[in-house]
């Protein structure tokens, strides 16, 4: 059967994250195949893909996700256009290496056409669908305006995963690449003895290290409760390691891998 998958590239995983601007091209590319098999294999894609350095450093630096502040609002004016070009730009790296492994795609900037943030944000997820299913449709985490007073605030790639997969008819699978761990683990990925976690489930407690000093949209723990509300609705939701993309055919074609089914 034909399925039709929703992808979130982390960006943490597509960018080292701790230096301004860095893409991850080995790793970019090693996705791009990944996808260029699934079409290939008459499966559809849709990507989602996160900020990293391309837009978290900027973006804390300015306060972007807490909206308009009178004091600093020139300079915070100016980092929402320049996060804006920065995630086009790392955008770019993702359809370019698309494009060597022969995958046409089409991006959508959230900036122009999505208002608001969190689940509720405002914008037509329909531009996602009547697309043939060789070409990929592509959006990511952005600034994007919204209503009052704030006058712009961070909508997260992970929100677009929620409203993308629910909405988009007959998605099949909803996947999470992580960039540092095999999927949830029992404790930070960096804390000795951590377990990969088979399954999850809204409200099972996980030990989290959310790096508040790069991260303005709320890491592990956000990603969590938007997948938990998916599944919900779409029987496979994963998080898997996206230093290992195989393991996406690897689940297509087997009905597992290694990484953690979230349960509804
Ligand atoms: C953040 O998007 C967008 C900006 C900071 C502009 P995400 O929340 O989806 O990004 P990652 O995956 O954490 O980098």
């Amino acid at each position: 059967m034909a399925a039709r998958i929703v992808v979130k590239l982390g960006g943490g995983l597509i960018t080292d994250k701790s230096l301004f601007k860095t893409p991850k091209i080995d790793i970019i590319d090693a996705i791009s195949k990944e996808v260029s098999k699934l079409i290939s294999n008459g499966h559809s894609v849709i990507i989602v893909h996160g900020a990293g350095s391309f837009g978290h450093l900027l973006a804390k630096k300015w306060s972007l996700s807490g909206g308009l502040r009178p004091e600093i609002s020139v300079q915070q004016r100016e980092a929402v256009g320049e996060v804006r070009s920065d995630m086009v730009e790392l955008c770019e790296f993702v359809t370019s290496s698309l494009r060597r492994q022969g995958v046409n795609s089409r991006v959508f900037p959230p900036s122009e056409w999505a208002t608001g943030t969190g689940e509720g944000f405002e914008g037509d997820i329909g531009i996602f669908e009547n697309i043939p299913s060789e070409i990929v449709p592509i959006t990511f985490g952005d600034v994007v305006s919204v209503p009052g007073d704030n006058e712009f605030g961070i909508l997260s790639g992970d929100d677009l995963m929620a409203r993308i997969s629910l909405e988009v008819p007959s998605v099949t699978h909803c996947i999470f690449l992580l960039g540092d761990a095999d999927g949830m683990l029992d404790r930070p990925p960096d804390m000795k003895g951590s377990r990969l976690l088979e399954t999850w489930k809204e409200g099972e407690f996980v030990e989290t290290m959310h790096n508040a000093e790069q991260d303005v949209t709320g890491g592990i723990v956000l990603k969590a409760s938007r997948a938990s509300a998916i599944s919900t609705d779409i029987e496979e939701v994963w998080f898997i390691n996206g230093n290992h993309p195989d393991r996406i055919s690897q689940l297509i074609d087997s009905g597992t891998t290694i990484g953690t089914k979230i349960l509804g």
